[in-house]
């Protein structure tokens, strides 16, 4: 008897759950069949979720965050470019704000990509999904465009699996002019308790201490505790060793960031003072409940010349 629909004809993928996408109030939302999830706000194509299976939320986003586009958001995984801080005068970014135009930027979603477009040998609940954005020099503000003149593109993808998250970006440069960059990933992570986390792998590197009016020191200690405002640009890591956010009870990483061309880490918690004095921040003890692990390249300056482009990005493995 001919049975050609008998099940073994059935291709095998076929009844493998897929990753979910799903796209409205501009934002984007993705979900593993395993019930990992991301989601990912069009403004600054901020990540302002990013939950295990358990359901557990791994970034920090201000209960006073903006989510209307109105100011860059408080929280999760702002992306910040050209220009890192506040920008130095006699520079061709000084005409805009701290930290660029990215995050205060409306960006596209490109579109997603699942495990089989991203050439893996897929089993069940071996998922990933890649989520891309878009942002260009005509996209942006007329008082962003004159303030940086340059044809840019940037393509921020966003992939979430089981074992990680993963967020990277590239620069084109489109333009005639060779142009300078910066680029820092102002990851916003979520901690129980500060008091109780260390961050490792830092010991003997330098870094400019912006608390102490960008004064440069060398880490002594080989888990750095956060006790007051801390704010410090670590220099020329090496990106293959992962910074690690680990918890006292048990020395375990929490976190672990490893980079791809960002050897730059900024370590930031603004602290009792600091945080009652930013208005979207809150409530006012929040900052017991985050730490700002930054991966970037902001202590000098990138060249794009004309036609080329670049790419760097970060992976952070949670403690599953
Ligand atoms: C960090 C900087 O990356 O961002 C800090 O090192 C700064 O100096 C912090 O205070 C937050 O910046 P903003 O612009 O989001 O308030």
């Amino acid at each position: 008897m001919d049975r050609s629909n008998k099940p073994s004809a059935i291709g095998v993928g076929a009844s493998i759950p897929q990753p979910t996408v799903n796209f409205h109030d501009n934002k984007v939302q993705a979900t593993l069949p395993t019930g990992e999830s991301v989601t990912v706000h069009l403004y600054g194509a901020t990540v302002t979720s990013w939950k295990l299976a358990n359901g557990k939320e791994q970034l920090f986003v201000s209960e006073k965050a903006h989510l209307d586009g109105s100011k860059p958001i408080r929280g999760g995984i702002p992306v910040v470019f050209p220009v890192f801080g506040p920008p130095p005068s006699n520079h061709a970014t000084s005409s805009l704000p701290q930290h660029g135009f990215a995050r205060n930027s409306n960006w596209e979603f490109l579109g997603k990509s699942s495990s089989e477009s991203l050439g893996k040998d897929r089993k069940e609940g071996d998922d990933a999904v890649k989520l891309d954005f878009g942002l260009s020099h005509p996209m942006l503000s007329e008082e962003f465009q004159k303030a940086w003149p340059y044809q840019f593109g940037l393509v921020y993808s966003v992939t979430l699996t089981k074992e990680g998250l993963e967020t990277s970006l590239q620069v084109q440069n489109k333009g005639e002019q060779n142009f300078e960059f910066q680029v820092l990933l102002h990851t916003y992570l979520s901690v129980e308790d500060i008091s109780q986390v260390r961050v490792k792998n830092l010991q003997s590197k330098e870094y400019a201490d912006k608390t102490q009016g960008g004064a440069v020191q060398t880490e002594a200690s080989s888990a750095v505790e956060i006790d007051k405002e801390t704010d410090r640009v670590y220099k020329s890591l090496d990106p293959k060793v992962p910074i690690e956010v680990t918890t006292v009870s048990d020395d375990k990483p929490l976190f672990s960031v490893t980079r791809e061309a960002l050897t730059d880490v900024v370590v930031w918690n603004p602290w009792i003072e600091k945080a009652k004095g930013m208005a979207d921040f809150g409530p006012d003890e929040a900052y017991k409940n985050m730490i700002c692990v930054e991966a970037g390249s902001v202590a000098g300056w990138q060249t794009l010349e004309a036609g080329e482009s670049w790419e760097g990005g970060q992976t952070i493995r949670p403690r599953l």
